[in-house]
């Protein structure tokens, strides 16, 4: 696959592929999506008030996090501290009432399966704080909650870790067949398809709680059969021996042409052992909403209808929302930096 409308300008954090024409550079240089899901992370969703200022307030908010991260990175280099920012369908006219809405911003589409449903939840506002340390996320979050002040309410906030040798937290290592390179940026990045969105993204987020008492109760070579690989050594089935209800089956999607359609997943582990409650934050990047809604729909509603994902039947989404990350240089533009 090979799109040359693309940008391709670096990451912040030197991830990104380096191939970055003049003309991406002066016009979209994108938020820091295309990097791994890190060591720790804080995901946070806010709505935003609905009094008088509030949106003044965000935007300014917004403006100043350049300054902030910059602070932090200079202060704590090997922590490797971002921060990529979302903006709900809702707010995006409150914001921006000036300009056209992204082509693909919708809410997220809850979905109603015969057995398992992914319920929508509100989002206006989403921060997806990643860091190699838990103390420069919160640090961040924190000088980030202090300048929204009284223009946002919380809705959902999450801190996820990096579980063992990037296990999910139903054992299985997670973020295997994740595009790597040219491919993420492909996957992620908006190209042409939407000139004045260049370098954006869309974002998918879902917390699930897993049932690990009925999770674990099931032999390793049944969770085996629900994931579609194996748990110690991280091996896709073959073909023949993968049931067409597991999870990989189902989230393999190919478009018109028997291309194979990816997105970005940056998944983390979260749990409370005290309250016995263990969940996966499922965030998924890509450059158009569709292709992931694809892959829920196969999820819960099934392909073919009713054959759902059977890791469902361990996790059960409680949250969803859906988000455009706008470049890093539309923000600065609209919003200055700091
Ligand atoms: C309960 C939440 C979830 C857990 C614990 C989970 C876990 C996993 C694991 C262990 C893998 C195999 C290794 C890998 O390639 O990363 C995987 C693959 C994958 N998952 Fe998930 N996942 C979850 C939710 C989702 C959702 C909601 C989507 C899409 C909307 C999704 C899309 C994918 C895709 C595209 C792959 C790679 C398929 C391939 O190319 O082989 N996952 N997931």
């Amino acid at each position: 696959m090979s799109d040359s409308s693309l940008p391709r300008c670096p990451a912040s954090d030197g991830t990104a592929p380096s191939r970055a024409p003049a003309q991406c550079q002066a016009t979209a240089q994108p938020q820091p999506v295309v990097q791994s899901a890190g060591q720790a992370a804080m995901f946070i969703v806010m709505s935003i008030s609905q009094h008088g200022n509030a949106c003044d307030t965000v935007r300014e908010a917004l403006g100043g996090l350049p300054a902030i991260l910059r602070s932090l990175n200079l202060r704590l280099p090997d922590a490797h501290l971002s921060c990529i920012t979302g903006i709900g369908a809702d707010a995006w006219p409150r914001l921006f009432p000036d300009l056209p809405a992204p082509a693909g911003l919708h809410p997220f589409r809850p979905l109603n399966g015969a057995k398992h449903q992914a319920p929508a939840t509100p989002g206006d506002l989403f921060f997806h704080i990643r860091a190699t340390r838990t103390d420069a996320c919160f640090e961040l979050a924190m000088r980030l909650r202090e300048s929204l002040g009284d223009a946002v309410e919380p809705v959902d906030e999450v801190h996820g870790f990096r579980y063992m040798d990037a296990r999910s937290m139903v054992g299985f290592v997670d973020g295997t067949e994740n595009p790597q390179g040219d491919e993420a940026v492909e996957a992620t990045l908006i190209g042409d398809e939407d000139p004045a969105y260049s370098g954006g993204s869309y974002v998918i987020v879902q917390k699930y709680l897993h049932d690990m008492a009925a999770w674990n109760a099931l032999p390793v070579a049944e969770q085996e059969k629900v994931i579609g690989r194996t748990k110690y050594d991280d091996v896709e089935m073959a073909d023949d021996v993968k049931p067409s209800n597991s999870h990989i089956a189902l989230n393999v999607i190919e478009d018109e042409n028997g291309e194979e359609m990816a997105i970005l997943r940056a998944n983390l582990p979260f749990g409370n052992p005290s309250r016995n409650e263990y969940g996966t934050f499922f965030i998924g990047y890509a450059r158009n909403l569709g292709t992931i809604e694809q892959m829920l729909t196969n999820m819960f509603i099934g392909r073919p209808e009713g054959n759902y994902d059977r890791l469902l039947d361990y996790s059960t989404a409680v949250t969803g929302s859906a988000f455009f990350v706008p470049a890093e240089s539309f923000l600065t533009e609209q919003l200055g930096d700091g």
